[in-house]
């Protein structure tokens, strides 16, 4: 089945985010994908249980989007957009502002969840400026969140790992909420726990501490993905929005996981029916296909920002070579096109509660201590093995993918996100062979 040539030497790829002594022992490696499943380098099919990194919404090789990138890649190969445009930028922006909540829709395009998370800090600061209050720096973030690996992300996430190397480089002025995790309340709740709101007055006494004056944003994710799948309090977001909203604080929603349907709505914010002023994306948008990313912002903290100054003068000194780069721009309208067209926004909302049952089915499953999900997403942590932790959720993970299926793991948690094209039977699939693994494992 092996039609290539097998490669020889691993070294020279530093992989990211990879034990790269343990992976280059006994490496896995995916050839080629359609639909729900990747062919290995061994020619096996392997049902794709986490949409990639969360970012394939639409299955893999989509026609429409593989046509639409090759068509731009013939037309127009690069363009800037520092001080230039192409018809592409402008015409996926509208697009993405239109899935966006009412008032979010002034885009600015970045090249990947990192970016956008920095790109999003980087603003809330210059609208508190650009509104004469550039004392207006203090960040906050929460304990477990994921941000992305640039040092503002870094230093307003929360997973200690990620910021330990690095922690005497972090943004001076930083605090953390509390994370919502709290298996004494909430194990194996299904969708949003009923505990827990009261975790977001945290942040009146940080706003006490400070004083508002001094603090210009809170980001979290709606729904935290990689530290392991925490699904928000009924009502903690509404609470954070009502806090920031009290005092001047800019809300931003890191919607990168959660963008693009996701949860059955476009956003989460849409989902939650909790509206930020800033929305950071990437992954889904253009259904992973080339690197992009957006921060979707209210029109007020664009048109402060941008009228606060001469009308000749550049506004943000901020940017990337490739932000709305034309290829990746194309496959976003493409992918936005696809996700309409096919309603596969519905379509997840409408699996939510298959996936759900057959999650929540693992529960009597060896050495499983949680259940937890929301949409098209699902957590399962397990106990850790004494001294050994995460060694048990890795073996899992490697017997799922010889087994035939991705599936992906932090720790000891075991996360979820198929494309949201899966299939009943795809999901049995999935969550049976993640069963019999862990029936397999020590
Ligand atoms: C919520 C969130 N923010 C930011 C990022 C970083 O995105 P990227 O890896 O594209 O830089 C991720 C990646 O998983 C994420 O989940």
């Amino acid at each position: 089945m092996n039609a290539r040539p097998v490669i020889e030497d691993l070294s020279s790829f530093w992989m990211p985010f990879t034990a790269n002594r343990q992976f280059k022992a006994a490496p896995r490696l995916l050839e080629s994908a359609k639909g729900m499943y990747y062919r290995s380098s061994d020619g096996r099919e392997v049902l794709d249980g986490t949409a990639g990194l969360w970012c394939v919404n639409a299955g893999h090789c989509r026609d429409e989007i593989v046509d639409a990138v090759q068509k731009a890649l013939s037309t127009l190969d690069f363009a800037p957009t520092f001080q230039m445009g192409h018809p592409l930028a402008f015409e996926a922006a509208t697009k993405v502002a239109g899935l966006m909540p009412e008032g979010l829709d002034r885009i600015f395009f970045t090249n990947s969840g990192s970016e956008s998370v920095d790109t999003a800090l980087k603003i809330a600061l210059a609208y508190h400026r650009a509104r004469g209050e550039g004392q207006r720096t203090r960040l906050i973030g929460r304990e477990r969140g994921y941000h992305g690996v640039g040092f503002g992300g870094i230093s307003v996430g929360g997973i200690a790992p990620n910021r330990k190397t690095f922690s005497g480089a972090l943004l001076p002025s930083i605090d953390h909420l509390p994370h919502t995790h709290d298996l004494a309340h909430n194990a194996f709740t299904k969708g949003q726990p009923a505990w827990g709101d009261h975790l977001a007055d945290d942040l009146e006494r940080i706003v006490a501490l400070h004083d508002p004056s001094t603090i210009a944003a809170v980001i979290v994710e709606p729904l935290a993905g990689s530290t392991g799948v925490l699904v928000p309090p009924q009502g903690y977001l509404q609470k954070l929005r009502d806090i920031c909203t009290k005092y001047g604080i800019l809300l931003i929603f890191d919607e990168v996981i959660t963008g693009f349907g996701r949860l059955g709505k476009a956003t989460a914010s849409e989902y939650f029916g909790v509206s930020p002023d800033l929305i950071t994306m990437a992954k889904a948008i253009n259904n992973a296909t080339i690197p992009l990313g957006a921060v979707a912002a209210h029109r007020n903290v664009h048109d402060t920002v941008v009228n606060a100054g001469a009308a000749n003068a550049i506004e943000l000194f901020h940017g990337y070579t490739y932000s709305a780069h034309p290829v990746a721009t194309a496959a976003a309208i493409a992918t936005l096109d696809l996700y309409r067209r096919d309603k596969l926004f519905e379509r997840a909302a409408s699996k939510a509660e298959k996936f759900e049952s057959a999650a929540h089915a693992l529960r009597d499953a060896p050495y499983v201590k949680d259940i937890r999900n929301l949409g098209l997403v699902a957590g399962i942590e397990l106990d850790s093995r004494d001294g050994a932790p995460g060694a048990r959720a890795y073996e899992v993970f490697v017997k799922c993918f010889e087994a035939g299926v991705l599936v992906r793991y932090t720790g000891d948690i075991l996360a979820f996100s198929p494309p949201l094209i899966i299939e009943d039977d795809q999901i049995d699939q999935l969550f049976g062979t993640v069963r019999k693994a862990l029936e397999s494992v020590k």
